[in-house]
Order: C-alpha cells, then structure tokens, then sequence
C-alpha cells in the first residue's frame, strides 16, 4: 500500500494479541499505541521521560513509552492499561478514588501493579521511589497512596 512505502512491517504482541504495524525507526510506542493501533489509554504527556503519564510494560517491566523505540519492543510482551482486568491496583484506585482528571492514572497503575507484582514485600519507603517516576499534576497524592494501599491489603502484601 502507497502509504506504507519506506516504512517497516513489525508484529506486535500487545495485550495478549498480534498486531501488524507499520513504522518509520524513530518511531515512539507511544505513538504506535496511540496512532496505531487506537489504545488511547496511555497517555501523552510530556514526551521526554520525565512525567509518566505513558507509561506501559515490557515482558511485565515498566516503561516509558515516549522514551521507547516501537521497533525495540518487537518480539516483547506489551502490556497497556487497556489489558490489565481486575487487577488489586485497579480496584484500589476505584475504592480510594485515586484520582481527580484521571489523565496520570492509567500510568500510575501500570507502574504500581508491577511493584505488587513483583516485590510484594516493598515497604512504603521503596514505593515511594519506585513511583518517583510517576507525576501527578493534580497533586492527587493521598489517594494515591490510599490506593495502593488498599491494594496491598486485598494482596495480603
Ligand atoms: S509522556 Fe512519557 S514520561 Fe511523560
Ligand atoms: S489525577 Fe490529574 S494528573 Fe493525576
């Protein structure tokens, strides 16, 4: 097709799903996410790694996806807001209202149901870091913290 020329073929597997896009190398996922394949629900913020907003998992690890080449994550497992279903995160920030608009949520939980997930043990301290790399602009803290604490408690973590 006229308007894929130049441009790379690559299957994705996202969600559980094989996806076929078509992508120029400097291509962000965020954009191929977004644009691509129409899962809107990771966010655009501010597209230099600092607000994680965007933020997706790779084989179940935490990335920024502005800051992530799509053709790099060929041949991972990509998870977006979109494929986590009732996970103990999601129905912490449902429970607590862990949010005002919203817009950072999506990359707050990816990032937090991967702390559960792989160190149940964290204290509050190490969560604390680990979600440094999360920004709210709303300041919605509290509920925040509520929620992943709500989480922790249904986790038995
Ligand atoms: S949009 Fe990726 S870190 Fe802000
Ligand atoms: S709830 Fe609005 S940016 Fe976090």
């Amino acid at each position: 097709m006229k308007r894929y020329e130049g441009r790379t073929k690559l299957v994705l597997t996202v969600n559980g799903e094989q996806r076929t896009v078509y992508v120029d190398p400097a291509d962000t996922l965020l954009w191929t996410l977004r644009r691509g394949l129409g899962l809107t629900g990771t966010k655009l913020g501010c597209e230099n790694g600092d607000c994680g907003a965007c933020t997706v998992q790779l084989d179940g690890v935490p990335v920024k996806s502005c800051y992530t080449l799509t053709v790099d994550a060929a041949d991972r497992e990509i998870t977006t807001i979109e494929g986590l279903r009732d996970t103990a995160v999601q129905e912490g920030f449902r429970a607590e209202n862990g949010f005002q608009c919203g817009y950072c949520t999506p990359g707050f939980v990816m990032n937090a149901e991967a702390l559960l997930r792989t160190h149940p043990e964290a204290n509050r301290p190490v969560e604390v870091d680990w979600l440094q790399s999360n920004l709210c602009r709303c300041t919605g803290y509290e509920g925040i913290r509520r929620a992943l604490e709500h989480a922790r408690r249904a986790t038995g973590s």
